[in-house]
């Protein structure tokens, strides 16, 4: 059963060293198929601490894993104007990829990544129409039984949060996004930028889209945490049904504090209780 690594929000220049040691020695052991990072490899896009989220990527390469990363808006300078209008991507392309419409493939698993950073609007981020065109395309030759995967810095649906009914925010155009990865089959959803985690249907969101699973991913490393500790999701997929163990660093080595298993039940994902 094919695996993922789901780590968000890495926060090079305001991360805490010890978690990246922690989160490299986890990787290691664990050996996912492939690791995925949903964007914010930086806290305000400076050369050096692109530099740092480069040797991070080199040190994943050399435990042999595979990875796909987005830009988030983090990535993009914020205050450095005329960098962030006039080449807002230029060190992400340089430091992290060139790619930013990366796809991975392996049996069992077809993993797309758009990117929603932008310069306007900074925060929230955006999805744009070409790439809600392009969502159906990248997943046309994908093979029927694989699960398909796709990955934003910004989530595609409002997340609820606090006990007053209060929801974090979406990115543009989100709602047709969802629908459009709805229709290419799309099983589950991976951001991040909340640094809060979260699983669930997106049929809470909209019943059409009940067939999508949202996974957010905590902060893996940054040292700007709200009411959690630094964690990642290590998910593991086969057809019709879907595993997130949350792992956190509760102490200094990251280890389970959750596992949730959903299955694809009448074309809604619904969650199994937990034991
Ligand atoms: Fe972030
Ligand atoms: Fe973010």
């Amino acid at each position: 059963m094919p695996s993922i690594a789901h780590l968000s929000d890495v926060h090079f220049g305001r991360h805490d060293p010890g978690a990246v040691d922690a989160i490299l020695a986890d990787l290691k052991e664990l050996q996912p198929t492939l690791v995925v990072i949903s964007g914010d490899f930086t806290q305000r896009a400076k050369r050096s601490q692109f530099r740092l989220a480069h040797a991070f990527l080199v040190e994943i390469e050399a435990l042999g894993l595979p990875w796909l990363a987005v830009p988030g808006n983090h990535d993009v300078p914020l205050y450095d104007v005329a960098r962030r209008f006039l080449s807002p991507l230029r060190r992400y392309r340089r430091y992290i990829t060139p790619d930013l419409a990366p796809r991975f493939v392996a049996p069992g698993l077809a993993v797309v990544g758009i990117n929603t950073a932008r310069s306007l609007t900074w925060s929230d981020g955006r999805v744009s129409r070409d790439q809600i065109e392009a969502i159906a395309a990248a997943f046309g030759d994908a093979d029927p039984e694989a699960a398909r995967v796709l990955v934003t810095h910004h989530p595609l649906v409002e997340l609820p949060w606090g006990e007053d009914g209060a929801s974090l925010k979406a990115a543009g155009r989100a709602r047709r996004a969802l629908d459009a990865a709805s229709v290419a089959g799309v099983e589950m959803l991976l951001a991040g930028h909340h640094h809060r985690s979260f699983t669930g249907s997106a049929a809470t969101f909209r019943a059409a889209n009940g067939a999508v699973l949202v996974v957010q991913a905590g902060t893996a490393t940054s040292t700007r945490v709200r009411g959690e500790a630094n964690s990642y999701n290590l998910i593991r997929t086969s057809p019709g049904s879907a595993e997130i163990e949350v792992r956190a660093r509760t102490t200094e080595a990251f280890e389970t504090v959750r596992v949730e298993r959903h299955r694809l039940v009448d074309g809604v994902w619904a969650a199994e209780p937990r034991p």
